[in-house]
């Protein structure tokens, strides 16, 4: 049970209500660097998604005219000045594995003014009392540093020091080749080879605790890595089965956000690896989900990430899981 329900249970008794702002005068500030906390139900299990906080990317990156993506970010109200991209984390505890996390942020790791919101995952998980040496598990969807970088420290080491760590095999393939070869026209070898250092480094840490997991298998009871490839060449998207009848789908980067690459699955961005692959992935996959109930985390989506895939007039929409209760955390501090 979450602190703010067992104390509601104990004021209900004293007919008081729990109040959220109790303490917002003197911590408000604190209050916002740990509100990204989000507890949800899926089945029997519940989990947790936190953030290590937003990208804010302050130019159009896609392949398109700025004009076309501001009028899509404003049909959705959202702004793209600048255009704002969460680090949606699954945390849950799974029976038979363990704590398991996917994905890791970026750990603010990169010096770049565009991440300097990030880095709030140690902090979103002190915040709920939960222990890097706690995870079992660490899941990637795919080697780009704010999916990796979070995986060590300033010094190289692992933040997780209990872990193993689970990546597809072709993507990480790619990511350690030597001589490191570039399949693509598309993205400038100096970029790929600085994300393969960052990869490299976050990963080494956890040698010999890294499973490499080929397409369609299950390295761990429930847990099915699918491979969607195109933003990266071995890009996954992680079903995780929790016992009834919907699954959770982490589908990492397979599209970005709403107003983009759902609505528009054909804008693709220089650093995806293979633009119109990328493409096929993205529309293949979204016709799966869309044919489902299956819960679905996008990782960059406005936090927390969790909703559906649904068909709509021009080809498909997202549409956001009601059940929103970041309170709970954002009252304790
Ligand atoms: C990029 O690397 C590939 C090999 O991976 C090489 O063939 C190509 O010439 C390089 N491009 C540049 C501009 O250096
Ligand atoms: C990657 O690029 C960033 C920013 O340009 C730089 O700080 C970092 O050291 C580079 N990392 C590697 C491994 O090349
Ligand atoms: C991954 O495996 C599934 C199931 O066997 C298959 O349908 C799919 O085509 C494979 N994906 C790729 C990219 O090879
Ligand atoms: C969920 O819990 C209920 C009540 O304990 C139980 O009847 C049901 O079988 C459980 N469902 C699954 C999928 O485990
Ligand atoms: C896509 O659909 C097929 C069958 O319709 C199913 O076997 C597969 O698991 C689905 N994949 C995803 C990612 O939903
Ligand atoms: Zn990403």
């Amino acid at each position: 049970m979450s602190p703010c329900k067992s104390l509601y249970a104990l004021l209900a008794l004293l007919s008081l209500p729990c109040l959220p702002h109790v303490a917002a005068s003197s911590s408000r500030s604190q209050c916002s660097a740990n509100a990204y906390v989000h507890h949800f139900n899926l089945n029997n299990i519940s989990g947790i998604i936190t953030s290590d906080g937003p990208i804010r990317q302050s130019q159009n990156f896609f392949s398109v005219p700025d004009a076309a993506v501001t009028l899509s970010y404003s049909f959705l109200f959202r702004s793209t000045s600048p255009i704002v991209w969460q680090q949606n984390i699954l945390l849950i505890d799974l029976p038979n594995i363990g704590r398991v996390l996917v994905d890791t942020g970026l750990n603010a790791r990169v010096p770049n003014p565009l991440f300097a919101g990030t880095g709030l995952l140690m902090r979103n998980l002190r915040a709920i009392h939960v222990s890097p040496d706690s995870i079992d598990v660490v899941l990637l969807t795919h080697g780009h540093p704010d999916h990796v970088a979070g995986l060590v420290d300033d010094d190289g080491n692992r933040v997780f020091r209990h872990a193993t760590v689970y990546v597809g095999e072709i993507e990480h393939d790619f990511w350690t080749a030597d001589p490191f070869i570039n399949p693509s026209s598309r993205v400038p070898n100096a970029t790929l080879e600085n994300i393969s250092g960052i990869y490299r480094r976050s990963l080494s840490a956890y040698e010999p605790d890294v499973v490499l997991v080929a397409n369609a298998t299950s390295p761990l009871p429930g847990v099915t890595f699918l491979l969607y490839p195109g933003h990266t060449p071995g890009h996954s998207v992680i079903q995780i089965d929790v016992g009834g009848d919907r699954k959770l789908m982490c589908v990492g980067d397979a599209w970005f956000s709403q107003p983009d690459q759902v609505r528009n699955p054909e804008w693709v961005r220089p650093v995806e690896t293979d633009g119109l692959q990328g493409f096929q992935s993205r529309v293949a996959l979204m016709r799966n989900l869309s044919n489902s109930a299956d819960l679905v985390l996008a990782y960059h989506e406005e936090f927390p990430g969790l909703g559906h895939i649904v068909r709509s007039t021009s080809g498909f929409d997202w549409v956001a899981a009601v059940d929103r209760n970041h309170d709970v955390v954002r009252s304790q501090c």
